[in-house]
C-alpha cells in the first residue's frame, strides 16, 4: 500500500537561512505552498528581490511502530533554484535546478515522534545552475512553487511509470521499480488499463529485482487487442487510466493516449493526418508572486489556450511546465513542445551535466503525458556545441523512443543533431518577407521536419493601453505571420512569441521588468492580437468579431477608423455608420491565403463621415453566417465612465484542508462605458477589498491598465463566502461573492 500526505501546509518561512533551522523551531512566517519567497510588486522592482538564501521547516510525526517495514519518501515538485533539505540535522544533498522533482528517502534519519525538516534555498541564479551564468529574459524568482509530498511505501515499491500508448495500440515504455530489500525478488507487476470505468485489460509481468539493485527498470512493450481504444487527437483527446500495482498492493496510476505524433519534411502529422500547429509560447510567470500559483490557475492557462485563442500547441519556454499545466493539455487536446531550463548561455562542464540530468529528469517525469509531442533538448537560442548537444539528444532518444527531438536556434545554419530543425523566425519587421526560407535557414540541400519556435516578440512590444495603431500592427504581425506558416506545407507549424508579459531582468522589455510581447497581458486579458488567433476558431466554437479599434474619432494619426482591420470567423462583416449600412466587406482571402477566416478589412473612400463634419456618431459591425447575422458589436460616439464590470472565473475554489496547497481564482475588473465596451485609457485607481474566507494577492489600491486589472484570491484554511468589493469613486461600486469549500 502506499499512501501519500500532501504535505503544503504548517510550513514555517524566513527569509534568512541559519543553521539552527536544521534542528530548532522555526519561529517564521506559517506558510502554505505553492510559496515565493518575496512577493514583488508588478514592476519597476529589482530582481534582486527574490535572490535570497531563505529558509523553511516543517515538522513531521513519525510513528515507527505503525510504518515498520515501510519507507518515508519526501518529493518536491519544483524548488528554485538549489535546494538543500535537512532531516533532524542530517543533510540530503543540494540538488540543482528550479523546474523539476526531486525525491529522497528520508526513513533512516527519522527517528520515533516529531522530526525537523529543514530547506535550505538559494535563489539567488548561482552561474552554476541552467539557467543562469548570464542574464536572461525571464525572471525565475524564489522559492518552493510547487507542491511537496510525503510518501509512505513499502519496501518494495513502483519508482516511476514511464508508459504512453501508440496509434498501433501499443504501450510502450518501461516501469521503474525501487527494491530496499537485502535480497533479490521475485515479483508479478500488473498493468490495468481502464476506459473511464471499464476494464480493458490486464497484463501481468513476472519480474525478478536483484539483489543489491536498488532501482530496476522493466521494458514493456505490449499490444492492447481492443476495440474500445480510441485515439488521443486534438478534438477528441482520449485519455485511459494505466494502473501498475505489485503484489503488496503499492500503485500508480497515469492517464495515457494512444497516439502518434510525427514531424516531417512535409509538415507535422498526428495519427497519420497532417495537422499544421499552431501555437504560442508561454511563461508560467504571474504578477506578485511570481511562479507560485496552484492547480487552478496553472490549468486556467491551458484552457485559455486552447478554448479562448483556439490554439493546437503551446511551446513550455524555456522549461518544463507544472505538472497541473501538462495534465489539462492532456484532457482538453493541446499539444505541447517542451524543453529544458535555459537562455542563450552555455555553462562549463559541469553546468552542462546538470542540464543533461534536466533532460533525463523532464522525459521521465512527462514520458506518460499524450500532449508532449517534441522534446526540446537545446538551451533556447545558444551557440552550437557539438559534444553537450549530442548528448543531450543521445540522452532524449535512449529514454524516448516515441517521440522526436528538437533544439531552439535563432541562428542560421547551426548543426542539426535533432529530429527536427525548430527555428527563431525574427525576420519580419512590419516589412520584410514573414519569414526566412527554410533552407537558407538551415543551409541544407534538402528539407528537413522543420518548425518556427518563435517570432515577433520583441519585433514589436505592445502594451494592453497602447494607441490604436500599434494594437493594429501587432495584430497585423501575427496575421501575416500565421498565414506565411500555414502557405508553406514544409513548415510543421509555429508557436509566438508569446501567449502573455512576463517578467525579466533589466536588460531586456521596457525597463519596468516586463517583456510586453504577450498577445494577453500578465493578467491575462487579451489585447487586440489575440484575435488573430481566436478569430481561426471554428464558428462552432465560438463566433468572432473583434474590429481592431478603439473606436474614437481622433485616435490615429490624422483621425478616423479607416482602414478598419477586423478579426472574424464570419463569413462578411457590416458596418454602420449612425444606423446607416456604410459598408460589406468579405475576409480579405486574396492577401491572407493560407487562413481559414482571413481578416475582413474595410476601407471606407473619404473615410468615415464625423472626422470631417465633427459628427462623430456610433457604430455597429454585424457580423454574418450563411448569410444570417450571427454576432453584433456596437459603439459609441461619447462614452463615458459608467461603471466597473467584475467577474471571478470560479464561483467556488477549495479550502486549504488536509495539508493541501492553497487554491485561487482570477477576478477580472473592467472599467466600461454604457453599453459595457471596455475604456482603454481610464488609467484611474481602484479599491479592492477582500473579506471572508480568502485573501487578496498583490496591490488592493491598485491603476487599471488599459481599462483593465486582474487579481487573484487565495484560500486560506477557512471555509465559506469570500466578499469582493472593487471601489472607484466615480461609479457604483461592485461586489462579487466567490465560495470557499
Ligand atoms: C527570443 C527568446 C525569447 C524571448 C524573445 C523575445 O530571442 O528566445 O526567450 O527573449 O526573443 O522576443
Amino acid at each position: 500500500m502506499r499512501e501519500i500526505i500532501n504535505f503544503n501546509t504548517n510550513w514555517k518561512f524566513t527569509k534568512e537561512w541559519n543553521d539552527n533551522i536544521k534542528i530548532e523551531k522555526l519561529n517564521g512566517e506559517n506558510i502554505t505552498l505553492p510559496h515565493t519567497v518575496a512577493e514583488i510588486p508588478l514592476h519597476y522592482f529589482s530582481e534582486s528581490d527574490t535572490w535570497l538564501v531563505s529558509g523553511y521547516q516543517n515538522t513531521f510525526k513519525y510513528d515507527k511502530s505503525k510504518l515498520q517495514g515501510k519507507r518515508v519518501l519526501i518529493n518536491f515538485e519544483a524548488a528554485m533554484a538549489a535546494c538543500e533539505v535537512f532531516v533532524n540535522e542530517k543533510s540530503f544533498g543540494e540538488h540543482k535546478g528550479g523546474y523539476l522533482p526531486f525525491v529522497y528517502d528520508i526513513t533512516d534519519e527519522l527517528k520515533d515522534g516529531e522530526n525537523i525538516i529543514a530547506v535550505k534555498l538559494d535563489s539567488t541564479e548561482r552561474e552554476d545552475i541552467p539557467p543562469f551564468g548570464n542574464e536572461i529574459d525571464y525572471l525565475c524568482y524564489g522559492g518552493i512553487y510547487r507542491e511537496v509530498q510525503i510518501i509512505i511505501v513499502d519496501d518494495v515499491s513502483i519508482e516511476n511509470v514511464m508508459l504512453t500508448g501508440l496509434a498501433n495500440q501499443n504501450i510502450t515504455g518501461k516501469i521503474r521499480i525501487r527494491n530496499t530489500k537485502k535480497e533479490s525478488v521475485k515479483e508479478t507487476i500488473a498493468i490495468n488499463l481502464y476506459n473511464r470505468e471499464y476494464h480493458i485489460c490486464e497484463i501481468k509481468k513476472e519480474i525478478t529485482l536483484k539483489k543489491g539493485e536498488l532501482f530496476t527498470d522493466i521494458k514493456i512493450d505490449e499490444h492492447i487487442d481492443s476495440d474500445r481504444i480510441e485515439l488521443w487527437d486534438i478534438d477528441n483527446p482520449r485519455l485511459y487510466r494505466l494502473e501498475v500495482s505489485l503484489p503488496n498492493e503499492d500503485s500508480v496510476s497515469i492517464k495515457i493516449g494512444f497516439r502518434d505524433a510525427k514531424f516531417t519534411e512535409n509538415g507535422f502529422f498526428l495519427n497519420d493526418k497532417r495537422v499544421k500547429l499552431r501555437g504560442l509560447n508561454r511563461h508560467q510567470s504571474f504578477p506578485y508572486v511570481g511562479y507560485a500559483m496552484p492547480e487552478r490557475i496553472q490549468k486556467k492557462d491551458a484552457d485559455i489556450l486552447k478554448f479562448d485563442l483556439g490554439l493546437n500547441i503551446v511551446r513550455s519556454s524555456h522549461y518544463p511546465a507544472s505538472r497541473h499545466f501538462l495534465d489539462r493539455c492532456d484532457e482538453i487536446g493541446l499539444m505541447v513542445f517542451e524543453e529544458i531550463p535555459g537562455w542563450q548561455h552555455i555553462g562549463d562542464k559541469k553546468w552542462q551535466s546538470v542540464s543533461i540530468e534536466n533532460v533525463k529528469d523532464m522525459i521521465e517525469r512527462d514520458f506518460h503525458h499524450a500532449s508532449i509531442i517534441i522534446w526540446g533538448v537545446r538551451i533556447n537560442e545558444s551557440q552550437d556545441n557539438h559534444s553537450f548537444y549530442k548528448e543531450t539528444n543521445k540522452k532524449a532518444h535512449e529514454l524516448d523512443k516515441t517521440r522526436q527531438t528538437g533544439g531552439v536556434r535563432y541562428l542560421v545554419g547551426s548543426e542539426l543533431l535533432e529530429d527536427v530543425y525548430t527555428m527563431n523566425d525574427f525576420n519580419y519587421d512590419g516589412v520584410a518577407d514573414p519569414l526566412r526560407a527554410q533552407k537558407f535557414v538551415t543551409k541544407l540541400d534538402k528539407n528537413v521536419p522543420y518548425m518556427i519556435t518563435e517570432y515577433n516578440g520583441h519585433m514589436f512590444p505592445t502594451k494592453m493601453q497602447d494607441c490604436e495603431e500599434r494594437l493594429m500592427e501587432h495584430t497585423k504581425r501575427h496575421f501575416e505571420i500565421i498565414n506565411a506558416v500555414a502557405i508553406d506545407k514544409h513548415i510543421s507549424g509555429s508557436t509566438g512569441w508569446c501567449a502573455f508579459d512576463y517578467h525579466t531582468h533589466y536588460n531586456f522589455g521596457s525597463g519596468d521588468r516586463i517583456c510586453y510581447h504577450g498577445v494577453y497581458d500578465m493578467f491575462r486579458n487579451p489585447k487586440l492580437a489575440a484575435s488573430a488567433y481566436s478569430s481561426q476558431m471554428s464558428t462552432r466554437n465560438e463566433i468572432i468579431l473583434e474590429p481592431i479599434t478603439i473606436y474614437a474619432r481622433g485616435e490615429r494619426a490624422i483621425g478616423g477608423i479607416s482602414p478598419l482591420m477586423v478579426a472574424t470567423n464570419c463569413d462578411y462583416v457590416e458596418l454602420y455608420y449612425r444606423d446607416e449600412l456604410m459598408a460589406k466587406e468579405y475576409p480579405a482571402t486574396g492577401k491572407y491565403q493560407g487562413l481559414n477566416h482571413a481578416p475582413v478589412i474595410i476601407k471606407m473612400e473619404v473615410n468615415i463621415p464625423g472626422v470631417s463634419d465633427m459628427g462623430w456618431g456610433d457604430m455597429k459591425l454585424i457580423g454574418y453566417i450563411d448569410g444570417k447575422p450571427a454576432i453584433e458589436k456596437n459603439y459609441l460616439n461619447n462614452p463615458t465612465f459608467k461603471g466597473l464590470e467584475v467577474k471571478a472565473d470560479d464561483d467556488e475554489i477549495n479550502a486549504v484542508s488536509g495539508g493541501s496547497a492553497w487554491d485561487s481564482t482570477r477576478i477580472t475588473v473592467k472599467a466600461v462605458d454604457a453599453i459595457g465596451n471596455r475604456l482603454p485609457y481610464i488609467n484611474e485607481a481602484i479599491t479592492i477589498e477582500v473579506k471572508g474566507a480568502g485573501e487578496l494577492i498583490g496591490n488592493d489600491n491598485p491603476v487599471l491598465e488599459g481599462g483593465y486589472y486582474s487579481f487573484w484570491v487565495k484560500s486560506n484554511k477557512s471555509k465559506g463566502s469570500i466578499k469582493v468589493t472593487v471601489k472607484n469613486k466615480r461609479v457604483k461600486e461592485a461586489t462579487i461573492e466567490i465560495k470557499s469549500i
